[in-house]
């Protein structure tokens, strides 16, 4: 069986390394993938006509490949080509897919319309309001909320258009920034403005064929991008990003007041399995949550959802009991808990693909090792360059650095690459986050130890990560 895996990123790099463990699978390509791809074995970048594939957004060229190299199965990552509709093309050329199709990501491509879903199907949401005028929007901020308010653009911002705010000044920053400064364009015509929530926080993954939802692995996210204390990290980020001078002192003092904030990103870290999430609270979530939102898609609104399903969870507390409530949905698998699950994955994910494709995941086993997984991310972090000094991810950041030590790493774990690239030399990094180091263990610690140990080897101008993933620290 020839695979084709569609990600730029680390997730594509832990999908293509699952199913290289596959005795079905012959060979593995990754379009547009990146410089780590071909670590594991039968994994090749794909090429069309001695060219890489030059973005997941290519998805004409990346059908005309899978059509040349006659594949047999296609696993599409990321949210972007799933919303241009690659799924169709595919199935169009007679090759199956596993992801959802155009019309079923809009579950993921407007929070507006999702939470309105959400809410007419009795699936357990904060409470919110959506808004397409910003005047409006501060009118219900104003007379609802004094602090914990979230404000989402409506559709794909890259993983950037949440704020989640303080005070109603801050709520207003964001209605503005998203609406009326247009930071994201069109995808903020519209918002939610939402409570905010306290709890725990879920990465929690479902697969479906249509009929069938089962659960598919979950991992806590860790998405601020410093640690607590790092307080050193976040001046040399703020330096960078204001372009003014502030002494450890002054750093101290203005966190000290919350006015400094811990920038989000996209994950800085997970562990698989999430460490509150036992089968009791995974049956709940599939119950409450995952299951009815594809039932009642298919039964209201005719669309049929077929790949990975993942709801962002908050597990509150009401009354004595955990409550899952949902953040947002995504309609593919989290990054980086992608990378932290996969190495758990103990059934074979080309016959789990294939009984999605023939829908028949009803009678398909989906099982994960009862080991734990800590994955960390390295990334691009402040460095001072030929363009002076910049701050790092998430904000802008040098590229092109040379990276020592994968290979020394590679013994110790599990190295996947989000954004590296193969020159002559070796390698070198090309994005935010640049690589995911996973350490496998029976316990948190193990896993942990042994993450951090491999990571110790690797390093590049400006690398920065977070030391606190696995452990259970406040975000
Ligand atoms: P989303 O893209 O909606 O998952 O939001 C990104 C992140 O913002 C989530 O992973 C949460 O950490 C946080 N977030 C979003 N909505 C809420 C909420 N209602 N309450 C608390 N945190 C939230
Ligand atoms: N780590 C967050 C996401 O994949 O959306």
């Amino acid at each position: 069986m020839k695979v084709l895996v569609v990600d730029a990123g680390g997730r594509g790099n832990a999908i293509a390394h699952a199913f290289s463990k596959s005795d079905r699978v012959k060979e593995i390509y990754v379009a547009p993938g990146n410089g780590g791809s071909e670590f594991f074995e039968k994994c090749r970048l794909a090429e069309f006509n001695g060219a890489k594939i030059p973005s997941i957004r290519a998805v004409d060229t990346i059908v005309k490949f899978a059509k040349m190299m006659d594949i047999d199965l296609a696993y599409i990552g990321p949210e972007e080509p799933l919303s241009l509709g690659i799924v169709d093309r595919l199935e169009e050329e007679g090759i199956p897919a596993i992801g959802p199709k155009k019309e079923a990501t809009i579950l993921e491509s407007s929070k507006c319309w999702a939470k309105d879903f959400l809410r007419k199907i009795g699936v357990p949401i904060p409470r919110y309001a959506n808004f397409d005028d910003p005047e409006e929007a501060k009118e219900y901020i104003k007379e609802n909320f004094q602090d914990g308010i979230v404000v989402k653009a409506d559709g794909l911002a890259a993983g950037k258009g949440v704020y989640v705010c303080e005070s109603v000044d801050e709520a207003f920053r964001a209605v503005d920034e998203i609406m009326v400064q247009k930071k994201f364009g069109d995808a903020g015509n519209r918002v939610v403005v939402e409570e905010r929530l306290k709890g725990i926080e879920v990465a929690f993954t479902a697969l479906s064929d249509g009929k069938t939802v089962k659960p598919f692995g979950h991992a806590k996210d860790y998405k601020r991008a410093f640690d607590k204390d790092d307080l050193e990290g976040l001046r040399d980020f703020y330096i960078g990003l204001t372009r003014k001078f502030y002494t450890k002192a002054q750093i101290e003092q203005l966190f000290r007041e919350g006015k400094l904030i811990n920038p989000n990103t996209g994950g800085m870290g997970a562990v698989s399995p999430h460490p509150d999430v036992g089968p009791e609270i995974e049956k709940k979530i599939l119950d409450m949550v995952a299951e009815p939102i594809v039932r009642k898609f298919r039964e209201l609104e005719g669309i049929e959802f077929k790949g990975v399903l993942y709801p962002v969870i908050m597990l509150v507390e009401e009354g004595g009991e955990l409550v899952p409530k949902v953040l947002e949905i995504n309609v593919r698998d989290c990054d980086p808990g992608t990378e932290a699950k996969m190495p758990r994955l103990e059934s074979d994910i080309a016959e789990i693909s294939m009984a999605i494709i023939e829908g028949e995941l009803e009678n398909t086993d989906i099982k994960f090792s009862s080991d734990y997984c800590v994955a960390v991310c390295a990334v691009s972090g402040a460095l001072k360059g030929r363009e002076g000094l910049k701050p790092g991810y998430p904000a802008d950041h040098y590229t092109s650095q040379p990276i020592s030590g994968i290979e020394v790493a590679m013994k110790e774990a599990t190295i996947y690459a989000n954004g590296i690239a193969k020159n002559d030399g070796g390698y070198v990094t090309t994005g935010g986050r640049v690589l995911t180091v996973v350490g496998k263990g029976e316990s948190i610690e193990t896993a942990r130890g042994r993450a951090y140990s491999a990571l110790s080897r690797i390093s590049f101008p400006g690398m920065r990560y977070r030391k606190t993933i696995g452990l259970d620290v406040e975000e």
